[in-house]
């Protein structure tokens, strides 16, 4: 069955959602991931034509408000607003102050996350195992939209279709918050029992979209500029959130950008300026993290960035060997180097490949919307 799909007639790039004083700059977002989404990947994103970036969630936690790890995920410098912060707890007086603290210290929009399968705070599973609970999800939800309002901070949502497949509640519960002062609603198209496997179903945010009138954002294994294009139009959704995707291709926005604006698909990136937004993430990425735990950590990135290109998967063993952020450096510049040498653009052996779900979307990708 033929991807093609033709462009969208109506204003599919115009300028974002609007939520409070904000207007976002686009309809394409990268979605927040813990281990990902760090400020240099969201700016590398942004650069490369994400309109909005959330921040990777912090814990309700006050103990551990001071740790390295939440420090650095607080860390916003140089980022282009609005700055969003993700905040993830099961207890609605904690999440009110983590949130106040969070304004307090800039951001400008908080996020609650009901979205991820998200680790244990305080004995009790906070992220989308909230979506099991709706009165305390909506206690939650209420604590954190009081705490905002006086700053005039927007509070948005990110959830999943639900519970499981017997209790799809995406739809009452994205109402109850729209009713509570939620100003944007975000769904990935699973549910919190699939963790990651099976397939986005879309019919979950269309209903989800239909009913609200804040804006709803469409989530879940978008992995190509057709796909996005497809779930833009099947789901009415306002915006897209882009996850696993991005990962090593974090042009996907410019890719997808142009196809919803001309129905013509890019070309693949020059390998040297591939090279050069790696170089530069990469850059940034040891700045924020230092030598080693930077050196540790920017391996997955690299990892993702060679993976489907010819000799990527030998580079990325060799690379893990290496012991310095130096030597990544100078080992990813003679490899790119190499690689231009034979191709002038990236020559992915499979694209579609830079996403975890792609073989079962390659299958009938449009199935899904049917
Ligand atoms: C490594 C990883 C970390 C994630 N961390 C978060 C998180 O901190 N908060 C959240 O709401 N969702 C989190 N998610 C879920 C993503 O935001 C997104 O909803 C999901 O990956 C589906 O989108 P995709 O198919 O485009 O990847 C995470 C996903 C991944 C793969």
């Amino acid at each position: 069955m033929s991807l093609a799909t033709p462009p969208l007639p109506d204003d599919a790039l115009a300028s974002g959602p609007r939520l409070g004083v904000h207007t976002l700059s686009n309809r394409l977002f990268v979605a927040p991931m813990a281990g990902v989404t760090d400020r240099p990947f969201r700016q590398l994103c942004r650069r490369l034509g994400a309109g909005y970036a959330v921040s990777e969630m912090v814990t309700s936690r006050k103990d551990l408000w001071n740790s390295l790890k939440t420090s650095r995920r607080a860390n916003h410098d140089g980022e282009p607003g609005p700055i969003a912060v993700q905040i993830a707890g099961t207890d609605a007086p904690m999440m009110a102050e983590a949130a106040a603290y969070n304004v307090a210290r800039g951001a400008q929009i908080i996020d609650i996350n009901m979205g991820c399968p998200a680790k244990k705070v305080c004995n009790k599973w906070a992220g989308s195992a909230l979506m099991q609970n709706e009165v305390l999800a909506l206690e939650i939800i209420e604590a954190v939209v009081g705490a905002c309002a006086p700053h005039g901070v927007p509070v948005t949502l990110k959830m999943r279709t639900g519970w499981c497949d017997a209790e799809k509640n995406a739809l009452r519960l994205a109402r109850a918050a729209e009713s509570a002062g939620i100003a944007m609603v975000t769904v990935h198209g699973r549910t919190r029992e699939q963790g990651y496997s099976g397939l986005a179903e879309y019919h979950t945010v269309a209903a989800v979209k239909a009913a609200l009138r804040i804006p709803v954002v469409a989530n879940g294994d978008i992995d190509s500029p057709e796909k996005a294009a497809q779930v833009l139009k099947f789901t009415g959704a306002d915006a897209l959130m882009i996850g696993r995707a991005a990962q090593g291709r974090p042009w996907i926005f410019k890719e997808i950008a142009h196809y919803l604006a001309t129905g013509e698909t890019l070309p693949a990136p020059k390998v040297l300026d591939a090279r050069a937004w790696l170089v530069e993430h990469l850059h940034d990425h040891y700045a924020l993290y230092g030598e080693l735990t930077g050196m540790r950590s920017a391996r997955k990135h690299i990892g993702w960035a060679v993976r489907t290109l010819p000799g990527g998967e030998n580079f990325r063993r060799e690379m893990n060997e290496l012991q310095s952020c130096e030597a990544q450096i100078q080992a990813l510049n003679q490899w790119f180097e190499a690689l231009a040498e034979q191709h002038e653009r990236l020559p992915h052996l499979n694209t579609a490949a830079n996403s975890v779900c792609v073989a079962a979307n390659d299958e009938d990708p449009t199935r899904l919307l049917a």
